[in-house]
């Protein structure tokens, strides 16, 4: 299992969130961070003080997923984040130790696979 966090552009998050969703990912968390990237920075001195200008809005995804699903996550997100500017954002890909889900006590890739269609289909009681 992987922790995949994603910064990206606001303006590109429904793009992200679509191409995930039909990659198979659906369990997500996310953020609204500000951040700075490998670009030069910009210091002013403002009441003595060094101040690093020029952070950007921009919005986290996290997602954990088994490992078969780290290259589709990290596809999709490519897809549907990058527009070939600088700023597009950056894909982190971390080691995770353990998942519980809450409701059933299920743990790891169990807690991990997503509730049965039949469960969330209207057509089925
Ligand atoms: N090394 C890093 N650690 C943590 N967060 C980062 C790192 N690099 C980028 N980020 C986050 O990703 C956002 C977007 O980064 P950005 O796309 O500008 O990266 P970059 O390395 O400067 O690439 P580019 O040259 O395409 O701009 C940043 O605002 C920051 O939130
Ligand atoms: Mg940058």
């Amino acid at each position: 299992m992987k922790l995949v966090t994603a910064v990206v552009r606001p303006e590109r998050v429904q793009q992200v969130k679509e191409a995930l969703f039909q990659a198979g990912i659906s369990g997500i968390t996310l953020s609204r961070v500000s951040g700075h990237g490998g670009e030069q920075s910009v210091v002013e001195h403002y009441r003595g003080t060094r101040v690093m200008v020029e952070f950007h809005d921009k919005v986290e995804f996290r997602m954990v997923v088994s490992d078969p699903f780290v290259q589709a996550a990290i596809d999709a997100i490519c897809k549907g984040a990058r527009t070939g500017e600088v700023g597009d954002g950056k894909i982190f890909v971390q080691p995770m130790e353990r998942v519980i889900r809450i409701r059933t006590g299920e743990e790891d890739t169990a807690a991990l696979t997503p509730v049965t269609e039949t469960k969330l289909s209207p057509d089925q009681p």
